[in-house]
């Protein structure tokens, strides 16, 4: 049994220059692919059930299948949820058997932000688990527009919130399906200096890998959340696996094929993150 707290594997993650893959995981397919990446290259993983795949799937399913994949393989996996928008949702994670919770006060005014992340930062460490904030809005390719994290504003909530990591939006967005144009790395530098929480890029695809490394290696950027760049490969394996025989129709053997190329997907994405 590995199962982690994302506290403990992010600051082990920046004293070692490096950082760790927060992997999207829509399914039993993808989330085992990663694990078993993850076991191959000897690193940690964070596998996240994120909102569409909660509405997909139930959340104690999920707290299940990754406890059981964390049983399976040798290095450290943490279960984590993503973007909790309620106390509800962070405590059905944490009845759900999840090591890490994400609540997302993004949209709150800054006190406000502060103080329910706060509670639940509490909650999750009453049982024993990890909690990550967001300060700044990290927006969406072709929606919401993004809020860049004020220094000032990063270094009152990294003080005040009791967070483990710190989510921050640098030019970040999620859901950018080719190259983007790169972070703002003073940016990054200034909220660097003023904390020693570790530091989380949502929107990691379309982050050049190499810059994935240098902030890996350089800065207190601990965990990449990465996730279109490999639902574009699960679609991709899945569509090619269809189209390989038109005879066959049973779903085990079809997604048996997306198998392959989901652990080269991911064994690329947390070879990215090793500084
Ligand atoms: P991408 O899908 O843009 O990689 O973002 C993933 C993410 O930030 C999940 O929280």
């Amino acid at each position: 049994m590995t199962l982690a707290a994302l506290g403990p594997v992010l600051r082990a993650a920046n004293a070692e220059g490096r950082a760790v893959g927060g992997l999207v995981c829509l399914g039993w397919e993808d989330a085992r692919a990663y694990a078993h990446a993850a076991q191959t290259l000897d690193v940690p993983v964070i596998l996240q059930a994120g909102p569409s795949c909660r509405d997909h799937t139930p959340l104690p399913v999920l707290g299940a299948m990754f406890r059981s994949l964390a049983a399976d393989v040798d290095v450290d996996v943490v279960a984590h949820l993503d973007h909790g928008y309620t106390a509800e949702d962070c405590r059905a994670a944490i009845d759900a058997g999840f090591t890490s919770i994400m609540f997302d006060g993004s949209k709150l005014p800054l006190a406000d932000n502060i103080a329910q992340t706060r509670a639940i930062a509490d909650m999750a460490h009453d049982a024993g688990i990890s909690c990550e904030g967001e300060i700044g809005f990290v927006g969406y390719a072709a929606g919401a527009e993004s809020h860049g994290t004020d220094p000032e504003e990063a270094a009152r909530f990294a003080a005040e919130a009791g967070v483990d990591a710190m989510a921050i939006s640098v030019g970040n967005v999620h859901l950018q399906t080719g190259p983007g144009a790169g972070l703002d790395e003073a940016r990054i530098a200034d909220i660097a200096a003023r904390t020693d929480v570790p530091l989380v890029i949502h929107g990691g695809s379309g982050v050049p890998n190499a810059q994935r490394a240098h902030l890996a290696r350089t800065t207190p950027v601990a965990k990449f959340n990465i996730g279109t760049e490999l639902r574009q490969a699960f679609g991709a394996a899945l569509r090619a696996a269809v189209a390989a025989d038109p005879d066959r129709f049973d779903r085990v053997q079809i997604l048996r094929d997306t198998h392959e190329p989901m652990m080269q997907a991911a064994t690329r994405a947390l070879k990215s993150l090793q500084g």
